[in-house]
């Protein structure tokens, strides 16, 4: 185990099991920070009650402070007690919870979820994640739980505990292994907050399942002069150390190449390469996607090749995703 110079940390390893749930809950009531899985992505836990404990998460990840956090709840009525829902937020809150979607409402008067987790807004980001261990620690740790995607900032997201320990060991006090995650990509982001809900980062629901519980299309916050009003989406982000070149057909000379449904011929050899899905399933590259992006990454290329992605279902999804990595830094 590393120990960070700095925190002097040890970051504990915890099993799958009741003994590992007890563990974390009791870290995290202490205003520790545990790593565990949800369905989409590992999250870095804090109780997001307390100020110091959010603290903690930002320092852990060098993360801009004025980026708010996902108070994280183990059912919609413990996620009311913190939020006001309107017609629309309940609805999507009934058919997707548990489960990759997250909703921005505004604050209740008892909301305890920290300012310094809500960056200050008078809204609040709430998810009920269906992983089973995560449901597992929410209940025993009886309070919101913070959790930012467990990377450090502008980094891939961690789709397992060995990516949380790549970039967090020795910075943070314990990680929870549940295995891979199931969905890949964070959840869907959507801000019920003025009647017309808006989509603020596509994610592991795709957009068509949320128009058709509200009935009509989903405004992007973004779109149309629109101000954003969710400040933690910076261009770039998810980013490998290598270049990202989109939407390739073949791979040029000295490229790795990232493909997605049957590979260009010669595309793979003599080169590191990799398929998001050979069969041309977004659920599947989705899965993969960050676990891909990381291990061609390791190999040291200067660019990263990418093949086009369909922009339908968890497409949408991907190639946000997609976009951030190959931004200008
Ligand atoms: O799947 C997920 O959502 C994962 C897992 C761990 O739950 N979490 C995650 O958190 O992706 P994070 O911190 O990487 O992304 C949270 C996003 C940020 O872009 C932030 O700006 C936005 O949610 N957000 C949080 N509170 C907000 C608010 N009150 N208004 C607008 N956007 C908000
Ligand atoms: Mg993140």
């Amino acid at each position: 185990m590393k120990q960070d110079q700095a925190s002097g940390r040890v970051t504990e390893r915890l099993g799958a099991d009741a003994h590992g749930i007890a563990r974390a809950a009791e870290l995290l009531r202490q205003g520790k920070l545990v790593a565990l899985p949800t369905e989409t992505v590992y999250g870095l836990a804090a109780d997001a009650t307390s100020g110091a404990a959010v603290a903690g998460i930002y320092a852990a990840k060098e993360r801009p402070s004025f980026n708010p956090l996902i108070a994280h709840l183990p059912d919609l009525a413990a996620a009311r007690r913190q939020g006001l829902f309107d017609a629309s937020a309940l609805a999507l809150a009934k058919a997707f919870w548990p489960g990759p979607l997250t909703l921005v409402v505004p604050i209740s008067p008892g909301c305890e979820v920290s300012e310094l987790a809500r960056a200050g807004l008078a809204s609040v980001a709430l998810r009920v994640p269906s992983h089973p261990l995560a449901h597992a620690i929410l209940q025993a740790a009886e309070r919101p739980i913070a959790a930012p995607s467990a990377n450090r900032s502008g980094r891939i997201s961690a789709t397992s505990a060995a990516h949380v320990l790549a970039d967090l060991d020795g910075r943070i006090d314990a990680v929870i292994d549940g295995g891979p995650t199931e969905v890949g990509v964070e959840s869907t982001i959507v801000a019920c907050l003025d009647g017309a809900p808006r989509l603020l980062r596509p994610g592991g629901v795709p957009r068509s399942a949320i128009e058709g519980v509200i009935g009509r299309p989903l405004v992007l916050a973004g779109d149309a002069g629109m101000a954003p009003i969710s400040p933690g989406l910076l261009a770039s982000h998810y980013a490998p150390a290598a270049r990202v070149r989109l939407d390739a057909e073949v791979p040029r000379p000295g490229e790795a190449w990232l493909g997605f449904g049957a590979d260009p011929d010669g595309a793979t050899a003599g080169r590191p390469a990799l398929n998001l899905s050979p069969s041309g399933d977004l659920g599947e590259a989705a899965a993969n996607l960050f676990g891909h992006l990381r291990s061609l990454d390791a190999l040291g290329p200067v660019t990263i090749a990418i093949a086009p992605v369909p922009q339908h279902g968890l497409g949408e999804a991907i190639n946000d995703r997609l976009r951030r990595a190959a931004a200008p830094r």
